[in-house]
């Protein structure tokens, strides 16, 4: 029986029988490299590699998940997303907690990661919560596409949103990443989804990926946690370590 009660453990390296999310992973070291930020990936998958079930990953996570996902959040300065995964999940603007803005200050982060989006259509709706649920004070979402977007298109979300063209028709990851910098990011953390992440993997940015693994087999034609690279074998990864909560897994590696 799953226990959800317990805390979570560290495995590698090394055992350390209670350990706190918030207390590691924003402390951890991330250097950027030169010229860009440095890239985290976080995913979660089923044990047979499913990163949704029905459409979305919400079946995968859990309290346990919600700790490390609230705690890798609390080590990026901006969060990048494709418009796949904010149609799918439903996306707002990220809230931290009390427990991660003071991480967030600990580490010389501001109080809130700001949000990116990838999109080339920009067939956003504007009842997507990062939209419809801003408040007073709220940085806009920034949009990044590619230099063709259609102008009515951009003009529907501007008042919601920064609409970025990017010089390719359709925004590499290169680009995505060298805007990031220009407004001053050191860490960017692409929360996917998968075809996305196969753009980033094809490109050699990906130095950190934090993956969950669910315990669960979904079955299913869910596409794993990277879709649709063309390398075979895009990253060379160390596992820098291991975590365990309630029989889900969380391993950090760095490319
Ligand atoms: N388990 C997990 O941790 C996790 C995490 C994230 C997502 N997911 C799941 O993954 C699924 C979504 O992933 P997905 O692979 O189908 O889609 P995705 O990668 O999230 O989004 C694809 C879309 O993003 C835009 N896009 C991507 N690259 C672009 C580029 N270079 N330039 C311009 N626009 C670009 C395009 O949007 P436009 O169509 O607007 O042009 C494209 O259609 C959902 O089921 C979601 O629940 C799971």
């Amino acid at each position: 029986m799953r226990r959800y009660g317990r805390g979570v453990r560290r495995l590698l390296p090394g055992p350390v029988a209670d350990i706190d999310p918030m207390e590691l992973y924003p402390a951890l070291p991330r250097p950027k490299p030169a010229g860009r930020p440095w890239l985290m990936l976080n995913m979660i998958a089923s044990a047979d590699g499913a990163v949704a079930v029905d459409g979305t990953s919400e079946a995968l996570g859990n309290p346990a998940d919600e700790a490390v996902f609230s705690a890798v959040r609390a080590c990026a300065d901006w969060i990048v997303a494709a418009a796949g995964t904010v149609r799918a999940e439903r996306y707002g603007l990220p809230r931290p907690g009390a427990k991660s803005r003071r991480a967030r200050r600990a580490a010389g982060r501001s109080d809130r990661p700001r949000l990116a989006v990838v999109s080339a259509s920009l067939d956003l709706d504007l009842d997507l919560p990062l939209f419809a649920d801003q408040r007073a004070g709220d940085d806009l979402p920034v949009i990044l596409t590619g230099r063709d977007a259609a102008a009515e298109a951009a003009d529907r979300l501007e008042p919601v949103a920064e609409v970025v063209r990017l010089a390719s028709v359709r925004p590499q990851p290169e680009e995505i990443l060298a805007e990031l910098d220009r407004r001053g990011a050191g860490v960017v953390l692409s929360e996917g989804g998968p075809s996305f992440n196969a753009q980033l993997a094809d490109a050699g940015l990906i130095d950190e990926l934090c993956l969950s693994i669910a315990p669960l087999v979904a079955g299913g034609a869910s596409p794993r946690i990277v879709h649709g690279s063309r390398r075979t074998v895009p990253l060379n990864l160390t596992v820098d370590h291991l975590l365990e909560a309630s029989d889900t897994l969380f391993v950090r590696y760095v490319g």
